[in-house]
């Protein structure tokens, strides 16, 4: 036998209204308790550079900063993000003005069709500043939480390397 379940009505779902804080804006939220922060970048906000891949915490696209530290948005409560400040791909450089490290995928072909590549930029820049990018295989390790279908790993890993190697060379 099987069971229906009801969808709550909207007096049962339970709301939250509150600031979210992105790349140095305001944002003023309603929204269920239930949503990811990840549908509210994406959906809410139109941040649309953070990607939704396996929307369960198993490939790393949608990698954001929460207080500069990594977490993938798709298993973080937007309301969990309340008075804490969130940076996405867009909050790192633009076109314009690249961050060196996106600079660096592109010099070093980081990436084929580039829908991994903003949640691999988020985890290479948490990356550098947790001083894990001591060696190849230490950035694989604390990469490995972000998949690139289109095998890109080892450029990946290279542009990190330059990225790091600048860093060290200017201390
Ligand atoms: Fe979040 Fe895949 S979309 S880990
Ligand atoms: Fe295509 Fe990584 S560049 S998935």
């Amino acid at each position: 036998m099987v069971f229906g379940v009801d969808s709550p009505t909207d007096q049962q779902v339970s709301q939250a209204e509150f600031t979210l804080h992105v790349n140095g804006e305001e944002h003023a939220v309603r929204v269920d308790t239930r949503v990811t922060l990840l549908d509210v970048l994406r959906d809410r906000l139109g941040l649309t550079g953070t990607k939704k891949g396996c929307d369960q915490g198993a490939c790393g696209a949608c990698t954001v900063h929460v207080d500069g530290k990594r977490v993938l948005s798709c298993l973080t409560l937007a309301a969990q993000c309340q008075d804490r400040q969130v940076t996405t791909i867009e909050g790192v450089g633009d076109e314009e003005t690249p961050h060196p490290l996106q600079s660096a995928f592109l010099q070093h072909d980081g990436f084929q069709c580039g829908y991994c590549t903003p949640g691999q930029i988020m985890s290479a820049l948490a990356l550098l500043e947790e001083g894990r990018a001591g060696s190849a295989d230490e950035i694989r390790e604390y990469m490995s939480g972000n998949i690139c279908r289109c095998g890109a790993y080892q450029n990946i890993v290279s542009a990190i390397q330059q990225v790091a190697g600048d860093r060290g060379a200017a201390l």
